[in-house]
């Protein structure tokens, strides 16, 4: 059975993140969810859903997710000998790649994507900016260095998506495909 870390931000695009924690909820995978200050203004204000409420609602129905209180680095994700499948940060803001990419660990999320490095277990940062400045260019090539994967939140439009929901699966369907995790999120190219 696997194990996954879902890293939320205070970037746009929350609802990404969301449907990602449902899509690995729903294969009865283990998600451990980690979300900044930040990101707990950012969810409500984009989306109308409050975070504590949309995890209890998946728990009650029997799903195994469970929230992590950032400041707690007594936390099992905060150890390299807690075996995960991997982290998905989704979205990612610049701030917060930025200190993965200094390795400055100062909440259980960023302490939680230096563990993966570190073990070189998969780590994916669902990047959401536009457009760049450098320092965000070096950090992005810094991190893909050290064995991440970025992932810009830029949804292809080839798969013809005519709802919000079409463009958000297409990113959540590519994220599960770069972890060879099954799915019909999207149409793939044939
Ligand atoms: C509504 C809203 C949208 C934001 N969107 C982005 C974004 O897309 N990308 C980004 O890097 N920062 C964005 N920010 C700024 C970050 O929230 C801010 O840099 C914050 O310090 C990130 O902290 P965190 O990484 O700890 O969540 C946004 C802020 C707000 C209030």
């Amino acid at each position: 059975m696997k194990t996954f870390i879902i890293g939320l931000t205070g970037a746009s695009g929350s609802i990404y993140g969301l449907r990602l924690i449902e899509e690995l909820a729903k294969r009865d995978y283990l998600v451990h969810v980690i979300a900044t200050d930040t990101a707990k203004q950012v969810i409500p204000f984009e989306t109308d859903i409050h975070l504590e409420a949309f995890l209890e609602d998946l728990q009650q129905k029997g799903y195994r997710v469970v929230l992590e209180d950032a400041a707690n680095f007594f936390s099992s994700v905060a150890s390299g000998s807690y075996q995960t499948d991997g982290m998905i940060i989704a979205p990612c803001s610049m701030g917060t790649l930025a200190e993965i990419a200094h390795g400055i660990s100062d909440n259980l999320l960023d302490r939680a994507a230096d563990v993966c490095l570190k073990e070189r277990r998969p780590l994916i940062l669902l990047a959401r900016e536009t457009p760049v400045n450098l320092i965000n260019l070096e950090n992005m090539l810094t991190l893909t260095k050290a064995g991440a994967t970025i992932f810009p939140a830029s949804p292809g439009f080839y798969s013809k998506p005519t709802t919000l929901n079409d463009i958000i699966d297409f990113m959540v369907g590519k994220i599960l495909d770069s972890l060879q995790i099954e799915n019909t999120l999207f149409k793939k190219w044939s």
